[in-house]
This record gives C-alpha cells, sequence and structure tokens, in this order.
C-alpha cells in the first residue's frame, strides 16, 4: 500500500468527503451514486449501520480516498457481515481496497462468519477485486421498473381485504417487524427486527398496510421520489401467502402514485425469489439492471488474502 495512506474509523465530520467520494466513484462506476448529503445521513441512521460505527475510511494527504460500509445482520441465531468498499478512482491499485478490507476482517473473531457484498457486472475493477478474494456468486438483486401497472385478476381469493396508507406508524410497527421478521427469514439479506427498531425504520417511508378480518396480512413500503418512485419492501404473511393479497396490495399502491413513464416505480428483488419475480412481472414490472451478491466466510477471505498477498 501507498506509505502516506492511513485507515480509521468513520467520524461524523466525513459526511461531505463521502459524498465527493461517491460522486468521483459514480462519474466512473454509475449506479454506484451518486449519494446526497440527506441520503448518507438517513443511511447512517438505518439500524444495522449504527451510526456507521464499522466503517473504516482511508484517507491521503488529508483528502477521503476510500470507504469501507460495513455491518453486521443479525439472522435469528446466526449473523453476517455486509461489506461495499468504495476507492477514489484516482487512488486504485494502490492496496487501499485491500487495506480497507484487512480492517473490517479484523473487527469480528469467528472463523465462519458469513461475509457478503453486492457488485454489479457493470463495474469489471469490483468484480475483479471479489472475484481475487475468493468470493462466490450466490444470487443477484434484479432492479426492475414499472411504467404501466397491470391490473391483476379480480378473482383473487384475496380480494376483500382491506388496503390502506397508514398515518400513524407506532400503531402497526410490532405486525410489520412480526411479518418481516418471518417473511423474509430465508432470504440472503434478512435481518431480525424488534418492534422498536420497525417504528424507526417505518417513520422514513410511507406505509401501506393490507387486512384481512381485523388482521395485518401484509405491508408495503415506499419512498417516493421526486419523478419516481421506489418499493422498499413488501411481505405478506406466510400463513396468508399464495392468495393474491401482495398482487393486489402493490397494485393498489402502484395506482395511487399514478405510476406511468413520466413517473415510473422501481424496485429489487433477489433472482432466486420465484414467487416475487413472478408477481412483479405480472403487475408490469421489467428486469432493468443485475447486482451479483457474492459470500465467503472470514476465514476463506483471510485465507485468499495470504495466499495472494504478503
Ligand atoms: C473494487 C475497488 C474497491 C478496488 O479498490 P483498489 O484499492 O483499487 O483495490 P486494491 O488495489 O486493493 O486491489 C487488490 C487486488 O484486487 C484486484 N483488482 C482490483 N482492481 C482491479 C482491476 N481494475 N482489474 C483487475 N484486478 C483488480 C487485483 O488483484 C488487486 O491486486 P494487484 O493490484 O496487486 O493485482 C475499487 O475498484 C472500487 O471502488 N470500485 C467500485 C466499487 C466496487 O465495485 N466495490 C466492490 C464492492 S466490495
Amino acid at each position: 500500500m501507498d506509505d502516506g495512506i492511513t485507515i480509521r474509523p468513520l467520524r461524523e465530520t466525513d459526511a461531505e468527503a463521502v459524498v465527493a467520494l461517491y460522486t468521483r466513484a459514480a462519474a466512473v462506476e454509475p449506479r454506484l451514486g451518486p449519494v446526497t448529503l440527506p441520503q448518507w445521513d438517513q443511511f447512517l441512521k438505518l439500524p444495522q449501520n449504527r451510526g456507521g460505527r464499522d466503517f473504516r475510511v482511508a484517507g491521503r494527504g488529508g483528502r477521503l480516498v476510500g470507504l469501507a460500509e460495513s455491518s453486521l445482520r443479525h439472522h435469528g441465531a446466526h449473523q453476517s457481515r455486509f461489506l461495499k468498499i468504495v476507492v477514489a478512482p484516482e487512488a486504485r491499485r494502490r492496496h487501499v481496497g485491500l487495506a480497507l478490507l484487512d480492517d473490517v476482517l479484523a473487527i469480528d473473531a469467528e472463523a465462519d462468519l458469513t461475509v457478503q457484498t453486492q457488485v454489479s457486472p457493470d463495474w469489471p475493477a469490483g468484480m475483479a477485486f471479489v472475484t481475487v478474494f475468493g468470493f462466490v456468486h450466490v444470487g443477484s438483486e434484479i432492479g426492475m421498473k414499472c411504467v404501466e401497472p397491470l391490473q391483476p385478476a379480480r378473482t383473487l381469493a384475496a380480494a376483500r381485504a382491506s388496503i390502506e396508507q397508514v398515518g400513524d406508524v407506532t400503531t402497526c410497527a410490532a405486525e410489520v417487524a412480526r411479518i418481516h421478521n418471518a417473511a423474509y427469514a430465508s432470504d440472503a439479506a434478512f435481518r431480525l427486527y424488534s418492534p422498536e427498531e420497525m417504528a424507526q425504520l417505518l417513520t422514513e417511508s410511507e406505509v401501506w398496510i393490507a387486512s384481512e378480518d381485523g388482521q395485518v396480512s401484509g405491508f408495503c413500503l415506499t419512498e417516493p421520489e421526486q419523478n419516481s418512485m421506489w418499493i422498499e419492501s413488501m411481505a405478506v404473511d406466510p400463513a396468508r401467502q399464495g392468495r393474491g393479497l401482495g398482487q393486489l396490495l402493490l397494485y393498489r399502491v402502484l395506482t395511487a402514485h399514478d405510476v406511468s413513464v413520466e413517473h415510473p416505480c422501481w424496485l429489487n428483488v433477489s433472482s432466486r425469489n420465484a414467487a416475487a419475480l413472478k408477481i412483479y412481472r405480472r403487475l408490469g414490472f421489467r428486469p432493468q439492471h443485475e447486482t451479483c451478491r457474492f459470500s465467503a466466510t472470514r476465514a476463506e477471505l483471510i485465507a485468499a488474502r495470504e495466499g495472494r498477498f504478503q
């Protein structure tokens, strides 16, 4: 590594430099950014990021040239570490990424801890980097876009469900957490939410709830933007899945937002989630891009690192 480079934990005062780093990197890898200051603040506030406690930055001559975002996520009994490294284009191929990875690997002690990262096939440097450290491709996130919602069949069993936008999110946080924890349990990126953490998360989104017989059966979290909207998360209680409720809920949300060519709706879905992919296609969503999900144990990464770099 370049002698003038230092690695240290992220500080609150780094926010503007992080935004500038993302702008420089996004010029080389579109879709990596840009990231705005409010988006960065909001990202740090996500419960799993704990204010960026495990994030690291690389600096050279007082300038921030690299960032490792890292968070430990609990999946019920076990946990895994999520990682994303971004190095400024002008500072690449000097082992800054390697030094950031080393620092993040030193946070934990367990050899069999799973480390996950996501890289777009459009970022050749990122693909080369994860390959050299022995990460294995375990699936992909598919970015989908809808410009014209297609109405689901009227005969769906769940057609009588009541679907509404929630004003006071504290009233439904516990039920949303229960459904999230049950519905996403087998997902590679799963994180268990307590009712309190979910209440905090819900304040950042627009919240839609589907109920049947007074019981919350599903939820949809959306993020309206100026000329588009995002579906952040959607889930149906596993006990009530397969009856068309997810389709009805999402269709209602799309029409409430007047989704169109001028005002499209975006979402990300796992390539392994066949049921969700089918529903989204049926509602008019079409795949636009892919992000590969990579995984390795901490011990495998350390072994690959020692074998290749002394
Ligand atoms: C991927 C990224 C973090 C690498 O940062 P970096 O500081 O340039 O990487 P390093 O110098 O530590 O590279 C370590 C090894 O990875 C491999 N590698 C990294 N970039 C490479 C490239 N462009 N082409 C081929 N191999 C590459 C090499 O084997 C390199 O060692 P070497 O230079 O001794 O051959 C940087 O390119 C980046 O920010 N890309 C955009 C974001 C991204 O894709 N992140 C990956 C998610 S973890």
